[in-house]
């Protein structure tokens, strides 16, 4: 079908998507950009495999459409470390070892950073279970995971 040009930035660099009107951010990052990091767990905004920033916050990209994206800043797991500093989630995860098999990782990664930055989630590891609920892990690494994002939130 016919594509549409869309302006955006991601992780700090002007990019240019060229899509169907169809198509969600979650493929146009991995099948146009390359940027294969976000992973595709169902495709249907339950596992959260496919989490992004946009704007800061925390997005399932295999809901969003990569047209709704016009101007916004988008960051994906590649984008989490920085000036060649991981991330304090990155670093926690790899300490805690929080992950087994890894595919939900950098979905988990994307909802715990987004979770270090909003102050309205309480410091007890119940409200951080309940904000990292959209986020499914197969291999059940749940206590590794909480174990690390509550010391990266220290
Ligand atoms: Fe998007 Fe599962 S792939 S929520």
């Amino acid at each position: 079908g016919e594509t549409v040009t869309v302006s955006l930035t991601v992780n700090g660099e002007p990019r240019q998507l060229q899509v169907t009107p169809n198509v969600v951010l979650l493929d146009a990052l991995r099948d146009d950009l390359r940027l294969t990091g976000t992973k595709k767990g169902c495709d249907h905004g339950q596992c959260g495999a496919c989490t992004v920033h946009v704007d800061g916050k925390a997005v399932n990209s295999c809901l969003r459409l990569a047209v709704m994206c016009e101007g916004r800043h988008v960051t994906t797991v590649e984008g989490l470390a920085r000036d060649g500093q991981l991330h304090p989630v990155q670093r926690a995860f790899l300490e805690h070892d929080a992950y087994q098999c890894g595919y939900c990782t950098p979905g988990q990664m994307m909802s715990a950073a987004a979770l270090l930055e909003d102050e309205r989630i309480a410091a007890d590891d119940a409200s951080v279970r309940e904000a990292m609920s959209g986020n499914l892990c197969r291999c059940g690494a749940y206590k590794n995971i909480l174990e690390a994002i509550q010391d990266a939130r220290r």
